[in-house]
């Protein structure tokens, strides 16, 4: 990698667009620039309205050219969206070789091997294929199997699938800003590159980014993703609850969500009373805080249910010491991590952006995990060689090519 390199992260969410530009600099990440926009034209993480998506992409690219200095042209794009699933495969091949040393064309071999056997539906992309762990002549655990001997070369892998559709309208958008996708990365991967350690990989953890539409959980064990998951509910929903709830706009609901909002009602003390306006526009009533408070404890409860069900049908909720750390906007809210922790029984932590360069203090805020971690699954994967396959089509190169096809580029 040359000393001095950009890499721009765009995540294109349900209540905001925005790009991250990261400068590497000797290894370092120091963040340069950030541009984030409002989002119209997306309904729980997918698109809706091309034009208005389109339109969002270049403003916030424009503005964090501006805030960066640098002309952007590849992205790594974020996807999202409930047509997302996960499932394990499994590849194995026999080195045939005399000396039964294991090379990296065999470990290719093998993740092809991985690949085959879970082939996709025709209206379905492979949009990652993460190795998990390998198996030679039996014994597993093996994390990097080149140079070791063996007859047998077995992988275990997590392969990510997407609606083709849905993931081509996306990619359109950022085409017809006149960018180019580096490579695509799915939200709660990128987000837990930005707030999860490794140490809380290794050990077995739950990343939930709770956006504004989608709920989008990542489950590590072993360093590694084991079961992924987008749900389509968010703080939306929150807001929208508290608008019927107390009749008021959408808008002013979700005004007063941030100002007085908190995931419990234990956390509103007795006696604390809130001004909320009319639809109308009236005199404003005065109502405890306790009653918004009310409003937004079933739905978080109801969206923590829907998290515990995913995480039980992971297979891995009995391993994840390390509990579940929450980041996204809804991550904000007060009295969250306790709460969450209370409803799933294990330890909670909010987590963002930290321990990097440059203009921390632009991205400090669970809102830009997801657009300051595509940066660092940039840096820290090498984009798309890393996917590379011995036939030099690289999963996201084989994408590149059927969405040439399919956007007529
Ligand atoms: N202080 C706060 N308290 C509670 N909720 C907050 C706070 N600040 C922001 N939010 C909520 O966070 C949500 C937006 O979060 P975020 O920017 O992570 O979403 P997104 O990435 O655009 O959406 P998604 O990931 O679902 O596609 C909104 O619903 C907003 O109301
Ligand atoms: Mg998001």
């Amino acid at each position: 990698m040359p000393r001095k390199e950009h890499i721009t992260g765009l995540d294109i969410g349900t209540t905001k667009v925005c790009a991250v530009v990261g400068e590497v600099d000797d290894g370092e990440v120091h963040i340069a620039g950030v541009g984030s926009v409002p989002s119209s034209g997306i309904r729980k993480g997918v698109v809706i309205d091309i034009e208005a998506t389109t339109n969002a992409i270049e403003d916030a690219v424009e503005r964090a050219e501006r805030m960066s200095g640098e002309e952007i042209r590849g992205l790594y794009v974020g996807i999202s969206g409930e047509h997302i699933s996960s499932t394990n495969s499994r590849g194995i091949i026999a080195i045939s070789r005399g000396d039964h040393e294991i090379s990296p064309s065999d470990v290719e071999r093998v993740i092809d091997a991985a690949r085959m056997a879970a082939l996709p539906a025709s209206d379905r992309e492979i949009v990652h294929l993460l190795p998990r762990g390998f198996v030679v002549d039996g014994h597993d655990g093996v994390r990097n199997p080149v140079g070791m001997y063996g007859a047998r070369l077995e992988v275990e892998a997590q392969i990510v699938t997407g609606t083709s559709t849905v993931l081509a309208n996306l990619l359109k958008c950022v085409q017809r800003a006149g960018l180019e996708v580096e490579e695509i990365a799915l939200e709660p991967l990128a987000s837990a590159e930005a707030v999860l350690t490794s140490a809380e990989r290794e050990l077995g953890v739950v990343l939930a980014d709770i956006g504004g539409g989608t709920t989008s959980l990542g489950v590590f064990v072993g360093g590694g993703l084991c079961h992924t998951a987008i749900l389509p509910v968010g703080g939306h929903h929150l807001t929208a609850d508290v608008a019927v709830g107390l009749r008021t706009p959408v808008a002013e609901a979700e005004k007063l969500k941030i100002r007085y909002g908190a995931a419990s009602v234990q956390d509103a003390s007795e006696g604390e009373m809130i001004e909320v306006f009319n639809v109308g526009d009236r005199e404003p009533r005065v109502l405890p805080r306790r009653v918004l408070c009310e409003i937004i404890e079933p739905r978080l409860q109801e969206i923590c249910s829907l998290m515990r069900l995913q995480i039980r049908r992971s297979g891995f909720g009995h391993v994840v010491p390390a509990g579940i750390v929450l980041t996204g906007g809804t991550a904000l809210l007060r009295g969250i991590a306790k709460f969450v922790s209370e409803k799933l029984e294990l330890p909670a932590r909010v987590g963002m952006p930290d321990h990097l360069g440059g203009l921390v203090d632009a991205v400090r805020s669970p809102i830009f995990s997801t657009g300051v971690g595509l940066v660092l699954h940039g840096v820290r994967h090498g984009g798309a060689k890393a996917v590379r396959t011995t036939n030099g089509h690289g999963i996201f190169g084989r994408m590149r090519g059927w969405i040439r096809e399919m956007v007529g580029t």
